[in-house]
């Protein structure tokens, strides 16, 4: 089995919110990503996706745990080797009209990791933005445009295109379709295949629900109030979700096919998410979980291996 590119060791990210309390946001998750794999992360809002991707790229420093690239302790990087990793991660966010400066034009934008890492300059930086824009399926004439003069798909074409300048091995992806107009979504989820391919890349894919991952992830994350409560391949996933959480959010994907309407019960949840500043005892579900039991509130689940690469924290499967 090849190593994994990234390595995330039990990482905690608190927000302090006044006086002694804090808000805690990602709360000892562990995984790692294979170089080339992509890693689908979904969770209800507020559940700590963006703060678990933000910190993995190192936009917050941690609480807690570890995050290892390349086998490399990444708090334990210091100069040229800390300017290393920020060039090698790069993020995509979800909202591309507020990520893009609206004064820049887009060849300034796409050159910024350029410019920040000096890596080239005049006409080879203006022939490698060209490049980018084509890369992207843009013209070279838009390199001259701002971000207002573009649709929705394309500034987050324009976005992607900033990601790729500086020749990253790993993309964090927030939510890159959520804001999209669901026939957009499709072609920027295409672009990103096609580029993940060419380039190389590796990719954390973050979206609200499982149908927006389904098909880009080779396994996917499912969070909960801050921790991963479910952690697989797509089709066992999808085949046989393990945590009572992960299956009310099954249940929940729209059914393409009206024949298999009936088949399948919806679960719906009672009540809202806990806060994080707050989070129940034992289990962080149990308060919403259809099959919570008196163990559930005293103990925190155990994150463990149920079947094989199929990763579970549930009392159901503690054995
Ligand atoms: N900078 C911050 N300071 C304080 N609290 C924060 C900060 N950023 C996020 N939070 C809180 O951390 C929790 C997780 O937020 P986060 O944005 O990571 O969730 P998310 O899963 O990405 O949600 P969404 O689907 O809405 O994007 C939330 O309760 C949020 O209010
Ligand atoms: S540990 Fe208990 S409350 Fe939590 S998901 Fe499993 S059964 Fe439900
Ligand atoms: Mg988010």
């Amino acid at each position: 089995m090849s190593e994994p590119l990234l390595e995330v060791k039990k990482v905690k990210k608190y927000f302090k919110v006044g006086g002694k309390k804090s808000l805690k946001a990602v709360d000892d998750i562990s995984f790692s990503i294979k170089k080339g794999e992509t890693l689908g992360l979904v969770g209800e809002s507020g559940s700590g996706k963006s703060t678990l991707g933000r910190t993995v790229v190192g936009l917050h420093n941690a609480t807690d745990g570890r995050i290892i690239f390349k086998g490399k302790d990444m708090s334990t990087l210091r100069g040229k080797e800390a300017r290393e990793f920020n060039r090698a991660m790069q993020m995509i966010f979800q909202d591309p009209h507020a990520s893009l400066n609206p004064r820049m034009r887009v060849i300034d934008i796409i050159a910024e990791g350029i410019d920040a890492h000096s890596l080239l300059k005049g006409k080879e930086r203006k022939e490698r933005v060209f490049e980018l824009l084509e890369k992207v399926g843009l013209s070279q004439d838009h390199a001259k445009r701002y971000p207002h003069e573009f649709s929705g798909g394309q500034r987050q074409r324009i976005g992607i295109a900033r990601a790729l300048a500086v020749q990253p091995d790993f993309i964090v992806a927030d939510e890159p379709i959520s804001a999209l107009d669901v026939s957009i979504q499709a072609q920027i989820v295409n672009l990103m295949e096609d580029l993940k391919e060419d380039e190389g890349l590796t990719y954390l894919f973050i979206a609200h629900d499982l149908g927006m991952v389904k098909h880009i992830s080779d396994r996917i994350g499912v969070m909960y109030l801050g921790t991963m409560m479910e952690l697989a391949e797509s089709d066992a996933l999808f085949e046989e979700p393990l945590h009572p959480y992960t299956q009310a959010l099954m249940s929940a994907i729209p059914i393409p096919n009206p024949k298999e309407v009936g088949q399948r019960e919806r679960i719906v949840l009672p009540g809202d998410p806990p806060s994080p500043i707050t989070p129940p005892s034992g289990c962080r579900f149990r308060t919403r979980c259809p099959q919570a039991m008196d163990i559930c509130a005293n103990a925190t689940p155990e994150w463990l291996e149920a079947k094989e690469n199929h990763w579970v924290a549930c009392h159901l499967y503690n054995s």
